[in-house]
């Protein structure tokens, strides 16, 4: 220790240089490029300079409208983005009115009339060198991260594909060492079918096995990359119902390896197992992390379910007047379960360090954007309906990535 003193107090000392030499250098700097006509250095405008940009708070998701008037910005990125998805590679699809769909701007409340800023890829690139971006959850999360990288491809065209980790697919971008994962867990929670010969407390007429769901245990496919991320965006929700888990193929949920009782139904069992992968969230993901958990994605079928020729071939976004009579639960209408689902959310990450992201509003308007017919194969739609589900790509999610952007670089700098 001793013998190191006089190096530290020598290092101590040109360190003092340094941050002298800096000081002069930026009071020269700034004299030099304030404006002769103002020579007093004016405090408040720095302070109201550094109010976080336009985009990046929460609130910029939830106030605000969609302006077609603000000049249209144009796609980052085309069909030929290597990172698509063949069903929601609109251009490629030909879907009919894809300028109409990219025409629209989302205008927070707090921005004086201005579009939310579209993301610069490269300066984000920049700013995240060396960072990894995860997603966590079910094909929502999945179009989301599409559009991701997509987006950043354009910042980055030698970005290869990557899939480690136990990554359902990803992208590396190495000019700048970010790596971003999706990890498919569409419950989040493991779950294991169990075909009914295997069981005995089940009447085998009645029902072909079950889906066991551990209530407590994280899916295979993120509990190992919990402390790998540095933002983490999670999302469940899509695949609570009838259509993935009918009443011949139910979920049962399990806590501590046994069978819970009384059995839960879906909707008690979905909050039963978002509030126990919050907690999970909270005890393994580092504090220094940003965690997200994103709000549900709407649908949009008008009509008729997916599987009653529920269509969504609309033309422009609905209007703030029409959101309740289509999203509001008293209306008992087709595409009510995102708000509900919302609520169980809200609930479940309040007092957390998880951030809400809420997506939900500003794509309720967006009856607009999605594949419907255009899935790129000709019998997909007499088979599986139109998808009002997913989104178009460009397209909202586009608009996703903006306010996610934003709001990460406004935490890791920018
Ligand atoms: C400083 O800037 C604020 C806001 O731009 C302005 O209202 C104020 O008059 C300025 N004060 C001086 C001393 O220039
Ligand atoms: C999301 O934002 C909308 C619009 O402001 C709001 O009505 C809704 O309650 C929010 N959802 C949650 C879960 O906070
Ligand atoms: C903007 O949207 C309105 C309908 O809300 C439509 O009548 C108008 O043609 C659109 N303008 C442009 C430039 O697309
Ligand atoms: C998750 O479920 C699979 C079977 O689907 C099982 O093999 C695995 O051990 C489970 N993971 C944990 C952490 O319990
Ligand atoms: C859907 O449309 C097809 C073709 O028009 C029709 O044959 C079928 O009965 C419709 N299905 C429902 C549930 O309405």
């Amino acid at each position: 220790m001793a013998a190191n003193l006089p190096l530290s107090s020598r290092r101590r000392r040109s360190l003092f240089l340094l941050l002298a030499l800096i000081l002069i250098l930026t009071l020269t700097l700034t004299s030099l490029l304030s404006s002769p006509r103002s020579p007093s250095s004016n405090l408040s405008s720095l302070t109201s300079s550094s109010s976080p940009p336009c985009g990046c708070l929460a609130s910029d998701l939830t106030n605000g409208h969609w302006s077609n008037a603000t000049t249209p910005r144009q796609p980052l990125y085309g069909a030929t983005c290597p990172f698509h998805r063949n069903a929601w590679n609109c251009l490629r699809n030909g879907r009919a009115h894809m300028d109409a769909i990219n025409s629209w701007s989302w205008v927070p409340d707090r921005c004086a009339g201005d579009p939310v800023p579209r993301i610069d890829p490269v300066r984000f690139l920049k700013a995240m060198r060396g960072k990894k971006i995860g997603f966590v959850g079910d094909s929502l999360n999945e179009n989301f991260l599409t559009a991701l990288l997509c987006v950043l491809w354009s910042g980055d065209e030698t970005a290869r594909k990557w899939k480690r980790k136990g990554a359902w697919r990803g992208g590396y971008f190495p000019k700048f060492d970010l790596i971003v994962g999706y990890h498919r867990a569409v419950l989040l929670a493991n779950y294991t079918w169990m075909p009914v010969e295997k069981l005995d407390q089940y009447p085998k007429d009645e029902i072909k096995g079950i889906y066991r769901v551990d209530v407590d245990v994280a899916a295979d496919d993120w509990n190992r990359i919990t402390k790998f991320y540095d933002v983490l965006i999670f999302n469940t929700g899509h695949w609570w119902g009838p259509d993935k888990f009918p009443k011949e193929k139910p979920l049962v949920f399990f806590r501590e390896g046994k069978p819970i009782n009384p059995p839960l139904g879906i909707h008690d069992g979905l909050n039963v197992v978002i509030s126990s992968m919050v907690s999970y969230i909270e005890k393994e993901v580092p504090g220094k992390t940003l965690k997200l958990w994103r709000t549900q994605s709407p649908r949009h079928f008008f009509g008729g379910e997916w599987d009653q020729n529920g269509s969504c071939l609309f033309n422009e976004p609905l209007k703030e007047h029409e959101l309740d009579s289509w999203f509001d639960s008293k209306n008992k209408g087709i595409n009510r379960e995102a708000r509900e689902v919302n609520e169980i959310i809200r609930e479940a990450i309040l007092g957390t360090s998880i951030e809400l992201f809420n997506l939900t509003h500003l794509s309720e308007f967006r009856a607009d954007a999605h594949p419907g017919i255009w899935l790129g194969k000709k019998d997909a739609v007499s088979v599986w309906g139109q998808d009002c589900l997913h989104w178009c790509l460009p397209g909202l999610p586009d608009t996703w990535v903006d306010l996610l952007t934003a709001r990460i670089l406004n935490v890791f700098g920018r």
